[in-house]
């Protein structure tokens, strides 16, 4: 799998800013807070490689990482959305520049939607899983913080989500459980990210 080196490649706040599409990307988006930092780091087994926070909105730019030495393929950071006190000209760059990388982006081979298992799909979730439709952009709809609720409530959640994915036609019919926290499921992702990586 992927167990070489994982080092910080650029953030880019505008797409004149991304790197060469040369190698494949695995790209990982979700409402602010909802643990994509976490989950980079944890699928690299890395402490802090993606910084972490406990401001929502920390991430404003797409971050990207190259793992392999060979380079084998690249995680891109997404900034999270839904975030409550963003003025809208923030919340319609961000649009812009998410909307126009998932269209364009050749080297991308599979997105990572995240949802917080305690609250399932919402409606930017779903904004989101439209945008990615349109695109044509084949997503993973990663439930995290699953530590954070009881099993029944999960497996509750866990249901109401694969019905929304099946509404989607770029959606995955699975739904991944996660905790970067515990390590749930975090090897079978790994597995899955790895083959993304190589269609
Ligand atoms: P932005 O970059 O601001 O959009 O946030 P993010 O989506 O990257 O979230 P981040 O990984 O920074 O995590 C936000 C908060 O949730 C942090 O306090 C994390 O420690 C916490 N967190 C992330 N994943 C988990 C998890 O699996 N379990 C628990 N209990 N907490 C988590
Ligand atoms: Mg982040």
């Amino acid at each position: 799998l992927f167990s070489g080196p994982v080092t910080f490649l650029k953030s880019a706040p505008a797409l004149k800013f991304l790197p060469d599409g040369d190698v494949p990307e695995i790209a990982f988006c979700g409402r602010s807070n909802v643990g994509k930092s976490s989950l980079l780091n944890a699928l690299t087994g890395r402490k802090a490689i993606a910084r972490t926070s406990v401001t929502p909105g920390r991430t404003q730019e797409l971050n990207f990482f190259d793992v392999g030495e060979p380079l084998q393929f690249r995680l891109v950071d997404m900034p999270g959305y839904g975030f409550a006190k963003a003025p809208p000209s923030v919340v319609e760059t961000w649009r812009r520049l998410v909307r126009d990388y998932l269209r364009g982006r050749v080297a991308l081979k599979r997105t990572l939607l995240l949802v917080d298992a305690r609250h399932g799909v919402k409606t930017v979730d779903a904004e989101m899983m439209k945008m990615l439709d349109e695109a044509a952009v084949g997503y993973r709809i990663v439930l995290t913080k699953a530590d954070k609720i009881k099993a029944s409530e999960l497996e509750k959640v866990h249901a109401e989500t694969i019905a929304e994915a099946r509404k989607h036609p770029a959606a995955y019919p699975e739904v991944h459980v996660t905790s970067s926290e515990k390590g749930l499921g975090i090897a079978e992702l790994r597995g899955a990210v790895f083959a993304d990586s190589l269609t």
